[in-house]
């Protein structure tokens, strides 16, 4: 059991944590979405909880169950993630933002279902950048909060992996980054996880591989 010895060293303390993926509706019935399943997010959240904080977890699209006793939030897109997230992170000791957030939203949102018949054989999209609420939230700094980024990156190379975390480290100005690979078999449905954590200055302070829920352990021991 993971939470053995350190059962209540959250306690009294609020940590907010965003899980799954974005979508971007298209039309009334389409989305542009993502392959997270939650499963690291649920995973913080139960660590947390048996660590004796209050959590708040703002769902996106979870393909898990969130824990009963999460302050649950139900948010579909990253505009919507990013109004509870700014709502939920004030006053709270730490923010995790381990949901992965669209990139791009569709420009206009059709009101009727988009028909073949009046696309033809290709289709373009008309896609625009949506805010990065973890560079908002490091932007808005709260004294005494502990922010925590995810970076997902498909890249093989150790050394190349490493420094495109360091890259956007320096580029979100969180306290932590929590960096993993994701691909077509690594990193999303898995229940487990391989990860490096950067701190500020972009040092390694953390590398850890194993279940999801004993790798959240080890980044809520960074927050605690
Ligand atoms: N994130 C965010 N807002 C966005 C996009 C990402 O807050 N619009 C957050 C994610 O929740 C994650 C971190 O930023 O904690 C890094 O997400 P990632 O997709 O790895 O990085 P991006 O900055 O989006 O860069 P890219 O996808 O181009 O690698
Ligand atoms: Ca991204």
């Amino acid at each position: 059991d993971l939470s053995v010895g350190r059962r209540s060293d959250l306690a009294g303390k609020h940590v907010v944590i965003t899980a799954g993926g974005t979508r971007e509706p298209l039309d009334p019935v389409r989305f542009l979405g993502n392959r997270s399943s939650g499963k690291q997010g649920v995973a913080l959240a139960q660590a947390a909880l048996a660590r004796g904080a209050r959590v708040t977890l703002i769902s996106a699209n979870l393909e898990v169950a969130a824990p009963a006793s999460a302050d649950v939030r139900l948010v579909g897109t990253a505009l919507e993630l990013q109004a509870a997230v700014t709502d939920a992170a004030a006053g709270a000791d730490a923010v995790i933002m381990a949901a992965a957030v669209a990139d791009y939203r569709p420009a206009a949102v059709r009101a009727d279902k988009i028909k073949k018949d009046d696309t033809g054989d290709t289709l373009l999209l008309e896609l625009i950048r949506n805010p990065d609420i973890l560079a908002g939230l490091a932007a808005a700094g709260q004294p005494g909060q502990v922010l925590i980024g995810f970076a997902a990156e498909t890249e093989p190379d150790a050394d190349r992996l490493l420094a495109l975390g360091r890259t956007k480290m320096a580029r979100k100005g969180c306290d932590f980054l929590v960096l993993n690979r994701v691909g077509w078999t690594e990193g999303f449905a898995s229940d487990r996880n391989e990860i490096t954590v950067l701190d500020r200055s972009g040092d390694i302070v953390c590398e850890a591989s194993g279940t999801k829920m004993s790798v959240a352990g080890r980044i809520l021991d960074l927050i605690a």
